[in-house]
């Protein structure tokens, strides 16, 4: 068993997989994305907790000296704090990780001092949006040290989705590119920790 493996399915519990991403444009390619990887995840067995545009939109700037905490803010740290892996998706912005999804995970700053600290240990699935590859490239990048600062394990499968020009989804979320859900299913399959055998990228 890998280090990162998802402790959950090792102790024969059901994996509580949090996503964390998108932003708050109507039809979010990066909240389509992470939407896709919950449900195979949901389809492996896995419950299943997303924290999109919407919710994240909602979240006050972290501020460290204040202490107070909204219902959405709560909500968030307590899903993560609880889960057996997590899955962040943003948008490239200038080159990183976006303001919004930012904002949420300087929140996790709540899980410093718990028991088990940050993420650590815990299997964390990549997802980037970018108009380019170089912006996919970058923000991946800065995505996975986050996710090293925070002492989770980086899923080797992270997902880089080139959204210049090209229909990636359809009107119900429904992957048009087989190659994006075959990565897509990928990384869900090592956040859950188990294979498909219908999955070939
Ligand atoms: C403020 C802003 C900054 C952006 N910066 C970059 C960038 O540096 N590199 C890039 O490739 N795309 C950039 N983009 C394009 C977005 O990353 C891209 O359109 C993304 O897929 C949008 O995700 P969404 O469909 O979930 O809204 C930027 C878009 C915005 C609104």
């Amino acid at each position: 068993m890998n280090h990162y493996t998802n402790n959950a399915r090792a102790n024969g519990r059901t994996p509580y997989i949090v996503g964390i991403g998108g932003t708050t444009r109507p039809g979010s390619s990066t909240e389509t994305a992470l939407r896709v990887a919950l449900a195979h995840a949901a389809e492996l067995g896995a419950r299943t907790e997303l924290f999109g545009g919407a919710a994240l939109a909602a979240l006050p700037g972290y501020n460290p000296e204040q202490p107070e905490r909204t219902e959405g803010q709560r909500a968030l740290v307590e899903a993560v704090r609880r889960a057996d892996a997590v899955i962040f998706a943003s948008p490239g912005y200038h080159g990183g990780v976006s303001g919004l999804v930012k904002n949420a995970i300087d929140l996790l700053e709540d899980l410093r001092a718990d028991e088990r600290v940050y993420l650590d240990g815990m299997p964390v699935g990549c997802i980037v949006t970018a108009a380019g590859w170089q912006g996919c490239n970058t923000t991946l990048g800065a995505m996975r040290s986050i996710v090293h600062a925070l002492r989770g394990w980086p899923t080797p499968m992270g997902v880089t989705l080139n959204t210049a020009g090209v229909r990636l989804f359809d009107g119900d979320g429904q992957c048009l590119e087989p190659q994006v859900t075959s990565s897509l299913r990928l990384l869900a399959e090592q956040v859950v920790g188990v294979r498909s055998p219908v999955t070939t990228a």
